[in-house]
Formats: structure tokens, C-alpha cells, sequence
């Protein structure tokens, strides 16, 4: 049995001041019952010390986690964040490869695979985002194409390394969109994703590996996406700004 996760993906959104009420509000909703879900909070990353000193203080059991890192222990990468330093400040989960950053800042998949692979020799959890665009949806390639990004993204992992790794599914035509996938077209992506994973490290390791959705999931739909199978949870951007709409997410899971 997989525990389900749930991750707010804050962007380039919320102040100091902002983060730290929202990281208070979320805190104020948490209770023993979220104890069966893993609930990760990803402010930006200025904002990082300030949500796990609100979470620490108040003794919660939910994670902070980065959006980005860099592969490299420390030297001359004007703008960047190493993992030493994430770990420093409470971080234990990072999200890699948001079609934001593959898009925005040319990030490739070999990147990704560098920042994965140094990310789990840390002991970090990585959220490995993979997902198509609406061209790619509309040719009809779009499993062949999430499972290409997926095997680059992964390779040259142990089997035991991949364990420690969580999928993020975000088709990019879904994100910010409020289009979001209907549970059918989720569930074939995840089921897919989670064959190439037993492909790449055998059948036990892939049923133990969550697979998160990620594109305008929200309180409304919630329910029909965790009702899938291969769906263990959600990456959510816009509904967790919010600690009521954040809240009601978790909630789902339980
Ligand atoms: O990383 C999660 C994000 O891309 C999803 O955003 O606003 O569609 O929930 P949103």
C-alpha cells in the first residue's frame, strides 16, 4: 500500500511575510489523521527557513521541500542552491524538472538526471516531474513521450535508488489552465508511467514508487483522480496557495 503525498508547488508566489501565514494556516488544519499522508510544502526558496521554523515550532509533521536545486556541492553557479545548503534549512524533498523549468530555462533531461542523482545520494526525496505538451497530446505520442523523458530522467539508477524517488504526471496543457485532465486520461499516463518504471527497475520497486498527478487539481476534482489506481496523490500549484483549498487536498487522501 502506497502512502499517498500531497506537495503545494508555491512558484514564484508568496512573500516572506505571505509564506509564513500560509505555512501557519496549513499548520493550524493539520492534524493526527495527516499523519497517513505525506504532506510537503514548497515555498519559494527565500522563504524556505521561514516555513520550517513555523513547522518545526509547531512540532507538524509535514516536510519542506525545494523546487529546483543544483547538482554540485558548491562553486562558482551565480543564482544557484546546492543540495548541502537545502539540507541545511530543513529540506528533505525537491522538486525536479517542472515543465516550467524545462521550458523557461532550457532545463534538459540530463540535468534532471544529475540533480536526481545527487539528490538521492543526499538522502533527499526528488518529485521527478514528467508530462506533454498539447501538441504532443493531440499527436497522439504522448505515452511515448513521457516514458523517453521518464528513462532519461532515471538513468543510471539502482533499483534501490528509485525507490526513494516520487513521479509527478503534469501534462503542461493542464497546468494553471483549469483544464485539467479527466481521472480516464490521468490514469492511463500514471499506469504507463508506473509500467515504464517496472520496465527500468522491476515490478516490486514500481508498485511501491508513488505517482502524483499535477495540473489544476483542485478540492472540485480531487476525489475522481484519487479514486485511480496508479494515482497516489497530487503536485498542486494554484489550489495550494490557499490553506483551506491546500486543506481539503489532504483531506482527500485520507
Ligand atoms: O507543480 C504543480 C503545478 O505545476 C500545478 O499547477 O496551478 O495547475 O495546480 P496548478
Amino acid at each position: 500500500m502506497r502512502k499517498p503525498m500531497m506537495a503545494g508547488n508555491w512558484k514564484m508566489n508568496k512573500t516572506w511575510a505571505e509564506s509564513v501565514v500560509l505555512a501557519q494556516g496549513i499548520s493550524n488544519r493539520c492534524d493526527d489523521a495527516w499523519d497517513a499522508v505525506d504532506v510537503v510544502l514548497c515555498p519559494p526558496a527565500c522563504n524556505l527557513k521561514a516555513v520550517h521554523t513555523v513547522l518545526e515550532f509547531d512540532r507538524r509533521d509535514i516536510h519542506v521541500g525545494a523546487q529546483n536545486c543544483h547538482w554540485e556541492e558548491g562553486g562558482a553557479f551565480t543564482g544557484e542552491i546546492s543540495i548541502p545548503m537545502l539540507e541545511d534549512i530543513g529540506v528533505d524533498h525537491c522538486i525536479v524538472g517542472h515543465s516550467e523549468r524545462r521550458e523557461y530555462f532550457s532545463e534538459t533531461d540530463e540535468m534532471v538526471n544529475r540533480k536526481v542523482m545527487a539528490l538521492v545520494a543526499h538522502g533527499v526525496t526528488p518529485i521527478v516531474c514528467v508530462g506533454e505538451s498539447l501538441a504532443v497530446r493531440d499527436a497522439g505520442t504522448y505515452l511515448e513521450f513521457i516514458c523517453n523523458e521518464l528513462r532519461a530522467d532515471f538513468a543510471g539508477l539502482e533499483p534501490e535508488e528509485a525507490a526513494k524517488c516520487v513521479v509527478a504526471y503534469e501534462p503542461i496543457w493542464a497546468i494553471g489552465t483549469g483544464r485539467t485532465a479527466t481521472p480516464e486520461q490521468a490514469q492511463e499516463v500514471c499506469s504507463a508511467i508506473r509500467a515504464a518504471l517496472s520496465d527500468l527497475f522491476g515490478e516490486e520497486v514500481a508498485s511501491g514508487m508513488r505517482v502524483l498527478y499535477g495540473g489544476s487539481m483542485k478540492p472540485a476534482n480531487v476525489d475522481g483522480l484519487m479514486a485511480q489506481p496508479d494515482i497516489d496523490g497530487g503536485l498542486i500549484g494554484g489550489a495550494a496557495l490557499s490553506a483551506d483549498s491546500f486543506a481539503e487536498l489532504v483531506e482527500a487522501c485520507l
